[in-house]
Formats: structure tokens, C-alpha cells, sequence
């Protein structure tokens, strides 16, 4: 292993050219200048679905986010404070470990699953100011156990715990967005046909210029709905008019950023966004997040669902979330050439 190359360059003073972005890609607000203008709904109560009871007033809020931001955050939600703080100190002590411990599981090569540093994934014109696990969670059958880290000791079983509470979390929410969408409540999980889980741990170590690079490029998440937990340190970032203006979203302890992805809003024909979003990074501190991806299976059949009087779907023919995510990509990459010629 050539030296510095298994951890991000944290010691020296000016950033490294491949980290820099261009101008109109830097970050225009503060990692800590937060705002709190997107929605945190409690889902205490969820199951009440009494006419006018909490669902039916979460239903409504849960419109209202997704119409406008196509996030949310949500507390009482049911996941067990012990469970969350087991996983953040395990994944804390594992980004801790010298790198050659973190290398026993390296993902580089396109191996399913286990530790990356941002800067060694293909593809990439700029590099993101990130440290990556990833677990490959559900379906149950598709995990490689030997591509799941096991230290610190016992992160493994605490990862299989916390996936599968996050699983149950996001069935009840994927339930309540369907009837947001006007839809029965089991629409989405049926679409979804065989859901599939990813948890990737983020670490952003502290960046000498922070100004200069993101942590983690302006994007959305290509599936249904992703369940993010972050530390206190701030550094996620929204926008919702293209990009003119971003905020930065209030850590709120113990909550859960729910963003509606691709395939949520493809399924809602567009009338609920797909959550624009990025990481910045700071020169204070370093920063962990936890985002668990729910996605459809790949032959699941991506189209509008929700297709409302005087509308026509947003797709012009049913596509696979295979065939929605290779687009995607493609389209990414046809981007990143532009940009590089247009130089
Ligand atoms: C993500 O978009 O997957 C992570 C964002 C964050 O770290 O806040
Ligand atoms: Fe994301």
C-alpha cells in the first residue's frame, strides 16, 4: 500500500488538487448555519388512524415536506436510542483503526461491500472528502458476511440489528407515504416487489479547505426513500429551486432525515420531489452519518402510480429500476464530460 493513499490527507495544509471543485460547485452555506425549514414530525401515534387522528395529521405533513423539499426528519420513531448509540460509537471506533485494519475489508475493485476511501472510486472527476462502509443488508440471502467488518468486535451483529429496525421503520413509512400519494398503503412495498437495503456509513474527516470541496457531490438518491442518521456537527445540505439556494439541515438528536429518492418520486409522477441534496465538510471537526438506503428490487417496474386527474405520467414507458439506475448513471457521466469540455 503506497503511503497516505488508505486514509484522506487530514494533515496537510492546502487541499489536494483532486478534491478541489469548481466554483459553481463549492459550498455557498455554512456546514453550522442550520435551518430548520424542513419539517421534524413526530410519528408517535402513527398507528392511530382515526379520522382526524396523528396518522391522518403525519399523512398531511408528510405531503406538505415531500411537495416542497422531498425530506423530512422524524423523531419517536420507534428505534431504540441504545440501538443508535451502539452503531455511531462502533462506526466512530472503526473509522479510528490504522488503516491497514480498515484495508482488511477494502471495497476497491468493485468487491460488494466493506471499506472505500472516497477518492479511490472509479469514475469520478472530483474526488469527495469522505471515508465509506457499506453493508449490503437485505435481501437476507444477498449478504456476504465476509464483506461486512466485524471490528471494532461486534459491529457486525449491531449492523444486523440496526438494519433490520431500519427496515421496519421504513416499511411504516413507505405505508403512510402510499396513502400521502392517495395510493393503498401497501402500493409502495408492492412496488418495491423484494425490497433491497444498503447501510453506508460516512465518515468526513476534518478538510484543511473545506471551502474548496464537498464531502459529498450535490445529488439524489436513486431508490425509494433513504433513512439518514447524522451526528451533531452539521454538514448536509438541501436545495429545492435548482440549486440557487441551499440550507444547511438542523441535527436534531436521535432523528432520522428521510429523503425520498428517484424511484419515490417517479412513483408519486413527480409531485413529491426527489430530495436535492450534498455534504460539506469543515476544517473544525470530523462528521459521521449513517444513511440506509430502501430500494426496489432490480426488476422492479419503475412508473407513475399516482397519476392524478389531468396529469400524464411523468415516464413516457414503464422501465426497470435496473434500466432507471444505469440511465442515471450514464446520464451523470455524459454530464461530467460536458462540463469538462465547456472548460
Ligand atoms: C448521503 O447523501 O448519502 C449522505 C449525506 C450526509 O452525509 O449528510
Ligand atoms: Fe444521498
Amino acid at each position: 500500500m503506497a503511503p497516505g493513499t488508505a486514509v484522506l490527507p487530514t494533515n496537510e495544509q492546502t487541499l489536494r488538487a483532486s478534491f478541489v471543485r469548481d466554483e459553481d460547485e463549492r459550498p455557498k452555506v455554512a456546514y453550522n448555519q442550520f435551518s430548520l425549514d424542513i419539517p421534524v414530525i413526530s410519528l408517535s401515534g402513527i398507528d392511530d388512524d382515526a379520522a382526524g387522528g396523528k396518522r391522518a395529521e403525519i399523512r398531511r405533513k408528510v405531503v406538505e415536506a415531500c411537495e416542497d423539499w422531498g425530506i423530512f426528519q422524524v423523531v419517536d420513531h420507534g428505534v431504540d436510542a441504545g440501538l443508535i448509540s451502539d452503531m455511531t460509537r462502533l462506526a466512530k471506533e472503526f473509522f479510528a483503526l490504522p488503516p491497514e485494519e480498515k484495508l482488511l475489508f477494502d471495497m476497491s475493485g468493485g468487491k460488494k461491500g466493506g471499506f472505500i476511501v472516497s477518492s479511490h472510486l472509479q469514475g469520478e472527476a472530483v474526488q469527495d472528502w469522505r471515508e465509506i462502509v457499506t453493508y449490503f443488508s437485505y435481501p437476507i440471502r444477498a449478504r456476504d458476511y465476509s464483506r461486512w467488518p466485524d471490528k471494532p468486535e461486534g459491529w457486525r451483529s449491531v449492523v444486523e440489528s440496526y438494519s433490520e429496525k431500519l427496515m421496519g421503520l421504513a416499511c411504516k413509512l413507505l405505508e403512510v407515504l402510499s396513502e400521502a400519494m392517495g395510493l393503498d398503503k401497501e402500493a409502495l412495498t408492492e412496488a418495491c416487489i423484494d425490497m433491497d437495503q444498503k447501510v453506508v456509513v460516512n465518515y468526513y474527516p476534518k478538510c484543511p479547505q473545506p471551502d474548496l470541496t464537498l464531502g459529498l457531490k450535490r445529488h439524489t438518491d436513486p431508490g425509494t426513500i433513504t433513512l439518514l442518521l447524522q451526528d451533531q456537527v452539521g454538514g448536509l445540505q438541501a436545495t429545492k429551486d435548482g440549486g440557487k439556494t441551499w440550507i444547511t439541515v438542523q441535527p436534531v438528536e436521535g432523528a432520522f432525515v428521510v429523503n425520498l429518492g428517484d424511484h419515490g418520486h417517479f412513483l408519486s409522477n413527480g409531485r413529491f420531489k426527489n430530495a436535492d441534496h450534498q455534504a460539506v465538510v469543515n476544517s473544525n471537526c470530523s462528521r459521521l452519518s449513517i444513511a440506509t438506503f430502501q430500494n426496489p428490487a432490480p426488476e422492479a417496474i419503475v412508473y407513475p402510480l399516482a397519476v392524478r386527474e389531468g396529469e400524464k405520467p411523468i415516464l413516457d414507458e414503464p422501465i426497470t429500476f435496473a434500466e432507471m439506475y444505469r440511465r442515471k448513471m450514464s446520464r451523470d457521466l455524459e454530464l461530467a464530460k460536458l462540463k469538462k469540455l465547456a472548460k
